[in-house]
């Protein structure tokens, strides 16, 4: 009992002294630090509450934010026609078309297809001829995209469920350019996606999408309404022209920039709307623990899973009550690494073909297929095709017994 009430002070003297803003601060003596070692998985003082069913709002809403939760849904949800904005060229005319599986703003199998040209080694995104999103629908067929012939790569891309992505969005970037900045461990080292955020022109750590593209749900929200649907706002006001071709848009794009009207009542548009949704969304529920999930967590440590998909991060102070300081356990650095051949071959933003940003793992039981493109049916096949940076724990998961694999998948089903 006495030691372990040590224990427990001399780690929360650590944790205090890790906190500490001040460079210079001595570090802890080293009978503290392997002291406190043992103490693999404490449980976070501050974990979000999580409501037992997925889709619904955080915990802790004020009645106003509980509002424009259910506002935001509703825009989520709702249908875009050609008259407000939709295409010319698109790939689907609702964000809850793509974004469904197991509730409203789930992921989804749907896939997007990206297409580029790999010449001696050098990405060209062929922007000239619309690159690097194919827009898979028209309003009219008088104008369509197609893959253009210069392009010898083509990857597909699985929408990504949205829950608890307004925890995500409150996570300092200090934070996660810190555990950028950590020397190499087991040949893993990961790096800030840093971007300029497209609302305030400031470079921020980009951190949602598969390749960390945007920084915030704003940005998101406006990048998926003009990219996936067509529809211009004040973020994005240029219409994509069909395969790069800005002709056709004189003849089917008769509707004026940007499409997406700011309510002047309320201030917001369609992307503001669509980003309180998913900002005010909570995360998936855990499922219940077993003993073979207790001991797959322990495995998850041991074989360096969590050397990338970190078991919690942090949110900072926040005006928003429910994401002011939260430990949030979503499984993911955040950062993106180098996964050899498993990267999808698309450079994008401040990612390099090959680098994938790490997948946060909760939910997990809810998103299968796995993989960028869905490749991996099963939590196995999906451990199995890691590459590059993630070899090394790969190879530690296939030495691991049938009994030891079945647990670490028991554990990653209760994220
Ligand atoms: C045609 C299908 C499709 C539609 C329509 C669509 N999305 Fe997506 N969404 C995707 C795909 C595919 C991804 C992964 C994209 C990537 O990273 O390249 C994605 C990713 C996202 C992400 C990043 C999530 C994360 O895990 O970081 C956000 C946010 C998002 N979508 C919001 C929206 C919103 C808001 C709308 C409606 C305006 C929308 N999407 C419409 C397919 C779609
Ligand atoms: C080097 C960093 C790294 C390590 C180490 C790592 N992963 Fe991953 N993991 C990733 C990245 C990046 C992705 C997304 C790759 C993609 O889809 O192209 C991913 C994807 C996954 C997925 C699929 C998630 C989804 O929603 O599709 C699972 C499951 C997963 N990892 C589990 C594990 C397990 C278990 C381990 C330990 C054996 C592990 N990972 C080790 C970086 C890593």
């Amino acid at each position: 009992m006495k030691t372990n009430l040590l224990l427990q002070l001399c780690f929360t003297a650590l944790l205090a002294s890790q906190s500490s803003a001040a460079p210079d601060r001595p570090e802890p003596p080293t009978h503290q630090r392997q002291a406190v070692r043992p103490r693999a998985n404490p449980m976070p003082a501050n974990l979000v509450p999580v409501p037992s069913q997925l889709g619904a709002p955080l915990t802790g809403l004020t009645p106003e934010q509980a509002a424009d939760f259910r506002a935001g849904m509703a825009e989520f949800e709702n249908v875009e026609s050609p008259d407000g904005g939709l295409g010319p060229v698109f790939n689907n005319v609702s964000c809850v078309h793509c974004h469904a599986d197991g509730a409203t703003g789930g992921g989804g199998v749907v896939t997007v297809t990206r297409y580029g040209r790999l010449e001696k080694g050098v990405f060209n995104p062929l922007t000239e001829f619309g690159g690097t999103l194919l827009h898979q629908n028209t309003i009219n067929l008088g104008v369509r995209e197609d893959i253009p012939p210069e392009a010898n790569l083509i990857a597909h891309r699985q929408s990504t469920p949205l829950f608890g992505l307004g925890l995500i969005e409150a996570i300092p970037d200090a934070d996660l350019q810190r555990a950028a900045a950590q020397p190499p461990r087991d040949g893993v080292k990961g790096r800030a996606a840093v971007i300029q955020e497209v609302a305030t022109g400031q470079m921020r750590v980009g951190r949602f999408g598969w390749k960390a593209q945007q920084a915030t749900l704003l940005g998101f929200a406006g990048d998926a309404y003009l990219n996936e649907m067509g529809v211009t706002s004040r973020l994005f006001p240029t219409e994509t022209a069909p395969n790069g071709d800005t002709a056709p848009l004189a003849i089917y794009d008769t509707v004026a920039d940007p499409e997406d009207q700011v309510d002047p009542e309320t201030g917001k548009g369609d992307i503001d709307l669509a980003a309180d949704f998913m900002r005010f969304l909570a995360p998936p529920p855990p499922g219940p623990q077993t003993p073979g999930s207790t001991a797959g967590r322990a495995i998850f440590q041991q074989i360096n899973c969590a050397h990338c998909h970190t078991p919690v991060l942090n949110t900072g102070a926040n005006a928003i009550e429910a994401l002011n300081k939260k430990s949030v356990p979503l499984y993911s650095d955040l950062l993106l690494h180098d996964m050899g051949p498993l990267g999808d071959g698309i450079a994008q933003s401040a990612a390099a073909p090959k680098e994938m940003r790490t997948s946060p793992l909760w939910g997990l039981r809810f998103s299968a297929p796995y993989l960028h493109d869905g490749r991996a049916a099963t939590i196995d096949e999906a451990i199995r095709a890691h590459d590059g940076q993630g070899q090394a724990s790969r190879d530690r998961y296939l030495k691991l017994s049938p009994t030891q694999r079945q647990q670490l998948a028991d554990f990653l089903r209760t994220l």
